[in-house]
């Protein structure tokens, strides 16, 4: 299975990848600082620099970011931290290979600032979630989460550093889940072990 990873920034996703033997083809990256790019090339991962800003619209930039992923001929298409929102032409043509991580269990908390949204709501549960993308923000069919507690005196950057460590088990299982053939994809829906899954994906105890 051929597997890009697209960056934007620290890429700790991406090295709890690397550090479960994940094989990665390639990393493209929208920020030519991002650490992540450093991460992959010490692991001798070829890795891509595409710099939004130096296209005059989401269109072009997406266009270009497809012309680079495909040369790959992707199976799989891991979101990591990839902070640009992405047009309905790139999404439809990765259809059913796009996956991504988000730091709450959706559907609660689509979008930004999750952690203090969950702490401002008196959450006592948090947790993140692997999710096909489709062209809903956060929205796309769930293909597993995992949670914890939170704890009393919680802040917005223990929870954050908590559900990271998290993220970092969870991402690099599903993605394993995805290779050996275990979760497939099927249109607004996951099939896992040949069984359609309910809205909230497989739960892992991590
Ligand atoms: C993660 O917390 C993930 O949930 C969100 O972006 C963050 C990326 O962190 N989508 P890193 O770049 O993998 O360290």
């Amino acid at each position: 299975m051929n597997i890009v990873v697209l960056i934007s920034g620290h890429g700790s996703n991406l090295q709890a990848m690397i550090d479960a033997d994940i094989p990665i083809q390639a990393v493209i990256s929208n920020q030519a600082d991002a650490v992540g790019l450093t991460r992959a090339q010490q692991a001798g991962i070829p890795t891509h620099t595409i710099e939004h800003d130096i296209y005059d619209s989401r269109a072009t930039f997406d266009a270009a970011l497809q012309a680079c992923t495909d040369t790959y001929q992707p199976d799989l298409v891991v979101l990591a931290g990839f902070m640009r929102i992405l047009t309905s032409d790139f999404v439809q043509h990765f259809n059913g290979k796009l996956i991504n991580i988000h730091p709450s269990l959706l559907p609660k908390y689509r979008g930004c600032h999750t952690h203090r949204r969950a702490l401002e709501a008196g959450d006592t549960i948090h947790g993140a979630t692997v999710h096909y993308v489709t062209e809903t923000l956060d929205g796309g069919p769930i293909i597993s989460q995992a949670s914890l507690d939170i704890h009393q005196n919680e802040t917005e950057a223990s929870l954050k550093a908590r559900i990271q460590r998290i993220e970092h088990q969870l991402y690099p299982q599903t993605i394993e889940l995805i290779r050996c053939g275990r979760v497939q994809w099927a249109q607004d829906r996951v099939v896992f072990d040949g069984k359609c899954l309910a809205s909230n994906g497989i739960m892992l105890n991590l």
